[in-house]
């Protein structure tokens, strides 16, 4: 016996996360990126993280061909970038739009820059699991500013502290 689909969205909303921006270049200087909010940590040593990846999206080939992403952790006033980013297919030019900017890793991944924790990662092994693919991600560089952070909750954005 499973549960239903509604009742496990449910049930899972009612975990707090923080929102993420993953992001790859997936061809010279062209950066796709998306709002994942299943970003986890899972080693200290060494240090590694993990994103699940939706088998429609197509960061996931992105993900395979390339094998390095950044992860941005966005700030609480970062709602439309998290939107955007949530839009299924490639777009021209969101740095127009948004007034994005990326940063680049020593080694030349790309983060979001002005956001609350940028992290380079290059991929050290993938799981495939039900509707979603899982990347674990090894950290090879982590930078952080200040600010607070941007929260999703039971299927709607905070920018403060829930009660
Ligand atoms: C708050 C939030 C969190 C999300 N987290 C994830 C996630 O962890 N994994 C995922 O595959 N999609 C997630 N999504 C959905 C993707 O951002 C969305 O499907 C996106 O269009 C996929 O981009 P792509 O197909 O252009 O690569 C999330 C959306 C929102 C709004």
């Amino acid at each position: 016996m499973t549960t239903s689909a509604p009742t496990f969205r449910h049930a899972l909303g009612h975990f707090a996360t923080g929102v993420t921006v993953v992001t790859v270049e997936y061809q010279p200087g062209k950066i796709h990126g998306m709002t994942a909010n299943s970003f986890t940590s899972v080693s200290l040593h060494p240090p590694l993280i993990l994103i699940c990846v939706d088998h429609r999206a197509l960061m996931l080939p992105f993900l395979h061909e390339q094998k390095r992403f950044g992860v941005s952790v966005l700030k609480s006033h970062q709602r439309a970038i998290s939107e955007f980013f949530a839009q299924p297919g490639l777009y021209d030019d969101p740095d127009d739009h948004l007034k994005l900017r990326y940063r680049r890793s020593p080694t030349g991944i790309p983060t979001l820059d002005d956001t609350l924790a940028q992290l380079s990662c290059t991929v050290a092994g993938h799981h495939l699991s039900g509707d979603h693919t899982i990347f674990v991600g090894e950290v090879e560089s982590a930078h952080v500013a200040e600010g607070h952070p941007l929260l999703f909750y039971r299927g709607r954005y905070h920018h403060r502290a829930l009660k």
